[in-house]
């Protein structure tokens, strides 16, 4: 009996002190990530929970709309912080507290706006539309990835799929134009590009699809505004590009700050939950955008901060960023039966999803290497220029102004942007640095060396009403035999918070190029600007206008390559320029209208037509399409049709050409858009050579419309393909 009894007091001994050994269940590397969740939410306290679902900020903010927060101490279990700084010792230091300091070890989930680069940064994204090239943005993306990556960031706020054709608003440059299925290939490609083959890759950080949703359709351009979105343009405008990127497997997504029809993107069950959770099964979080849950007050749906964060969570935002809601309110709101614990752990679960996807509990420290390995990369920088090259849009070339020809030997370089560093880099740059980047001037001096003579005069400020520097342009222009002329945006005139009333450059830039005029020398416009301009003066003064977007920091040498002729320009336009701010909105994919072939409900004032539609950019080389050709005139509904065209190069340049393909249906249940674009290919020809460009119709995709519902249709009855400016009809039967 008394061994007996030893040895059972001995059992329980062994297999208490071997179960204080075993590793709980979510620290096990090799257990399935719903495992791990489950196991370590059932261990969570309630105070833990909630903790996660809030977001701090760490370091110094650049970002010059939420100026005025600085490190805080944070607990040791918060979910996530917005980290300013760019050092993996500082991130490392603050994560081992989570990791140490907090009862479970949970890491913490740092983000940061990392929007068209970290430090290697690339052009603007309305820039990055106008290349066709999402390949190239996926590069970049995965470059941004891995030196953000190496700086302490596992998330970024990005990319912005706000489809926008407003350019009064400011954001339009941070997002990929005017039309929707541009934003879904370009979105995928970015979320492709951020969060690799898989999100537990060494370099992959998390993305986060913003600003879901509408927010582009800002009321008059402003910001932060009511946006009055029916359901079917919500269906067909503003929501492909968020479930194309949701299938992509985006991790994360930001609600908006607008309302849509009069209820806050941020307290929108419809699209965060309806939609978004059980339509499209999306398992992982939403953060609210910055103090979007304290403003639903202002937007007029909350009583105060907790009725706010009652709205906010229920409607299906997991995380709050930055106002502290959450944390304060919760506990209150379970005491009242408002909120129950299930809910709660749904949501923590979504978080800690994240979290182990991108390895963050296995591996929660960066790896730390010195600068001058982590940024700018000479292969890094490359993808950079090539992105600047294929982004550059002839959107002028009167007698084959451009490329300058053999005769030219003296050019004069005028103008404010010409030697600038700080704006050349454009709107958010993260941690770019205005040092790295390489002016047009520079990029001149590089590309023409002593062949041709450059001569600079500033000619006057990109504001103000300061005409003194005028005369020593015009005189410099006299002695050349043609003027450059680089004018257009400071960074911060686009962005967020930037919205202006008139898309038109300051008078005192138009004036620069009125009396440039009185040379008599062929004057090039260059533009550097986030947003489409009114060009309305400016362009009949011009021979030659290059859209230069804002490139980064590898701006000036594919310019110069352009003016050169060492590189033809390959980009057409994602956005409409209108003639006229009057005429906003004006996009290519408008409503069919009752009366089109007349002018009636025209502008009686000036032309209806803007200035540069959608899909508009010139090359150096002639491409010559040949007769498209359609595989059949009738398809059912389980059939494909393909459509070829052969395009071939006329010119006497090598060249790339992007071919366009949209679709219009001419009678439907719903008045279709005149056309919508459906697929794009870039290729690149050869002189003298051809190739051909193929596009496979499938009905189910290209042909169907959704209704109010989002729920897709497909009507029998005629439709167009139209490719260049050929129209092909083709019957859609049963
Ligand atoms: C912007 C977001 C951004 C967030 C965090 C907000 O003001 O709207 O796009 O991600 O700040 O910086």
């Amino acid at each position: 009996m008394k061994t007996l009894f030893s040895a059972t007091i001995l059992s329980i001994f062994l297999t208490v002190s071997c179960n204080s050994e075993i590793e709980p269940l979510y620290k096990d590397k090799n257990a399935p990530v719903e495992d791990r969740i489950s196991d370590l939410v059932q261990r969570m306290t309630f105070d833990e929970k909630v903790l996660q679902l809030n977001q701090y900020l760490a370091g110094e903010n650049t970002n010059v709309n939420n100026i005025g927060e600085s490190t805080k101490d944070m607990p040791a279990g918060i979910g996530s912080l917005i980290y300013f700084n760019s050092d993996p010792e500082v991130r490392n230091l603050i994560q081992k507290k989570a990791m140490e300091e907090s009862r479970l070890g949970i890491p913490i989930l740092f983000g940061f706006d990392v929007i068209h680069g970290y430090r290697t940064i690339y052009p603007i994204s309305l820039g990055v539309a106008a290349s066709w090239n999402p390949e190239l943005l996926k590069k970049a993306c995965g470059v941004a990835a891995k030196e953000a990556c190496l700086s302490g960031i596992d998330w970024t706020f990005s990319p912005m799929i706000d489809v926008a054709s407003d350019p009064r608003w400011g954001r339009v440059a941070e997002g990929y134009g005017e039309d929707s299925y541009t934003n879904s290939v370009f979105g995928v490609a970015a979320v492709k590009g951020y969060q690799g083959e898989s999100l537990s890759d060494p370099y992959s950080i998390a993305a986060c699809l913003k600003h879901y949703i509408g927010y582009g359709r800002s009321e008059g351009g402003r910001d932060y505004r009511y946006s009055d979105i029916s359901r079917q343009s919500l269906w067909e405008t503003y929501m492909p590009p968020y479930h194309a990127c949701v299938k992509a497997g985006a991790a994360t997504l930001m609600s908006g700050f607008n309302d849509i029809s009069g209820v806050p993107a941020t307290a929108n069950h419809y699209t965060l939950t309806e939609v978004l959770k059980k339509q499209w099964q999306h398992d992982g979080f939403v953060v609210s955008d910055w103090e979007a849950v304290d403003q639903l007050i202002a937007q007029g749906v909350a009583k105060d901060r907790k009725e706010a964060g009652l709205k906010a969570f229920k409607a299906g935002v997991e995380m709050d960023m930055k106002d502290n809601i959450y944390l304060e309110n919760f506990k209150q709101l379970v005491d009242e039966d408002k909120l129950s614990i299930s809910e709660i752990d749904d949501a923590v679960s979504r978080i800690l999803r994240v979290k182990f996807r991108l390895g963050l509990f296995d591996e929660p420290y960066t790896k730390v290497v010195p600068e001058s390995a982590r940024y700018l990369q000479p292969q890094d920088k490359k993808v950079a220029e090539q992105l600047v090259e294929e982004s550059i849009v002839l959107l002028k070339n009167e007698a084959s102004t451009l490329p300058f020809s053999a005769s030219v030997k003296k050019v004069a370089l005028i103008g404010p942007m010409a030697k600038d560093k700080e704006n050349l880099i454009g709107a958010w740059p993260a941690k770019g640095d205005c040092k790295d980047v390489e002016s047009i001037s520079e990029g001149f001096e590089k590309e023409f060396g002593t062949r041709i003579k450059v001569s600079y005069a500033l000619g006057c400020d990109f504001e103000g009403d300061d005409e003194s520097g005028f005369s020593e342009a015009i005189s410099i222009a006299k002695k050349s035999d043609i003027v450059v002329v680089c004018i257009g945006e400071k960074n911060g005139w686009s962005g967020e918070n930037a919205t202006r009333s008139t898309i038109a450059l300051p008078t005192i830039q138009e004036q620069l190029v009125v009396n440039l005029k009185k040379a008599g020398k062929p004057i090039v416009l260059v533009l550097t600007n986030g947003r489409p301009l009114e060009l309305v003066r400016l362009e009949p003064l011009v021979d030659a206008i290059v859209e230069l977007w804002q490139p980064g920091v590898a701006g000036g040498s594919p310019l110069a390559g352009i003016l050169s002729g060492r590189v033809n320009p390959s980009a057409k336009l994602a956005i409409t320029f209108p003639l006229t701010t009057g005429q906003i909105p004006t996009y290519y994919n408008m409503r069919q209208c009752a009366r089109p072939f007349s002018k009636m409900g025209d502008y009686q004032d000036i032309s209806t037509e803007p200035l540069y539609w959608f899909g508009h950019g010139l090359s150096y080389t002639t491409y010559q399409y040949g007769t498209a050709k359609l595989s059949a005139s009738q398809i059912t509904r389980e059939q494909k049709l393909t459509v070829d065209v052969t395009v071939s190069n006329t010119g006497k340049m090598d060249g790339k050409e992007t071919v366009l393909w949209y679709i219009s249906d001419p009678a439907c249940s719903i008045s279709r858009p005149i056309k919508e674009l459906k697929f794009f290919e870039k290729k690149e020809i050869k002189a003298g050579e051809k190739t051909v460009y193929t596009f496979e119709i499938d009905p189910l995709k290209d042909l169907s419309y959704p209704d109010e519902t989002g729920k897709y249709f497909l009507e029998q009855g005629d439709f167009y393909v139209h490719v260049g400016d050929q129209k092909l009809k083709f019957e859609l039967i049963k």
